[in-house]
């Protein structure tokens, strides 16, 4: 288990900016066609990122990586050579550079029917259980933190339920605690609430669950659709890179939320994440994972499926 950060001197954006555009440079049409970039360079990139940080992204897909970084060196007007130099020599490029190459999309309340049965399959099963430990890993800007509570309460179950959520990016995590979002890019959010709630909770009518408005405002002068203080208040956030650490939260948890993490893992990194998981939950504990991801392979007879979340098998019987 490590947490430890090769020094990393505190800096602004500006120093960031500075230090980003000291290895970019104008593209020329063949350093354009250079972003095609081989499995070879992604072995390089793999392997400097390990030499010269904590991280290791040995085990992330390799399509994946690729798409990542020829976005990054055409963001950056940069080659695929002076990225390395860059970030064999400059601890915060390399951070910048590791805040990049992962994936942060995320919405609130994304994929409304799996919303629907977190709300109406999932949470029940724990709805007279005293206390409800969740873990969100790969948490992202926290809309899935968001989601998961407002489904909580609209059930009566946020009070007696700890909320943690951690992401490899402090970047993110900051935007998580803020709980505030652009309205011009997230106007569906609205929307995806109504889905999730539409029909009412717990069969009760449609008017009888509370409406957005008791958990985020919308300022359109400002663009800003912001967090209720009461949610953003709640949740416990942390840096934890999934590859090399364990659960820092010293508990074990009923419900853990993955969604669209593991997706960039191979299958020998997908395994070993589930497996962390499978340590760390209660018996008859939930997992849930993204649309597109699934449990194959050696964990798969630690967890049955059920609709569209897997709960931890009792291993004694
Ligand atoms: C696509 S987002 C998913 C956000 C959210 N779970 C959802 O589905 O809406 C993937 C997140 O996983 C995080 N991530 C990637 N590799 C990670 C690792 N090794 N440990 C922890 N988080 C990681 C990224 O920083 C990113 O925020």
């Amino acid at each position: 288990m490590s947490f430890q950060q090769k020094t990393v001197p505190a800096t602004s954006s500006f120093v960031v900016i500075r230090l980003i555009i000291r290895f970019t440079k104008h593209l020329t049409a063949q350093q354009e066609s250079d972003m095609d970039i081989d499995e070879k360079e992604i072995r390089r990139f793999q392997s400097t990122i390990s030499k010269h940080s904590t991280y290791d992204f040995s085990e992330y897909s390799v399509n994946s990586l690729k798409r990542r970084l020829s976005k990054l060196l055409k963001d950056y007007g940069s080659d695929f050579n002076r990225l390395i130099m860059t970030i064999e020599s400059d601890a915060v490029v390399m951070e910048q550079v590791v805040k990049r190459i992962t994936v942060n999309t995320t919405e609130l309340f994304r994929d409304p029917k799996i919303w629907r049965n977190i709300m109406l399959e999932l949470l029940p099963r724990f709805s007279t259980y005293p206390s409800i430990n969740v873990w969100h890993p790969g948490c992202s800007t926290g809309q899935e933190v968001y989601s998961m509570m407002i489904v909580l309460d609209q059930l009566g179950l946020l009070e007696r339920s700890n909320i943690f959520a951690s992401d490899l990016n402090t970047d993110v995590l900051e935007k998580a605690r803020a709980g505030t979002y652009r309205l011009r890019f997230n106007r569906e959010y609205v929307d995806n609430f109504n889905e999730v709630f539409q029909q009412g909770v717990n069969g009760r009518p449609e008017q009888e669950y509370k409406p957005f408005r008791s958990y985020f405002s919308i300022d359109e002068t400002r663009d800003l659709i912001r967090m209720n203080k009461f949610l953003c208040e709640k949740p416990v956030y942390k840096k934890i890179d999934l590859v090399m650490d364990d659960n820092p939260f010293f508990m074990n948890f009923d419900i853990i939320i993955c969604r669209n993490v593991i997706i960039y893992f191979n299958y020998a990194l997908q395994n070993r994440v589930l497996s962390l998981f499978h340590r760390n939950m209660h018996e008859n504990g939930c997992l849930v994972l993204g649309l597109h991801e699934s449990i194959i392979g050696p964990c798969g007879n630690l967890f049955t499926k059920r609709d569209h979340f897997y709960v931890k098998r009792d291993n004694k019987t």
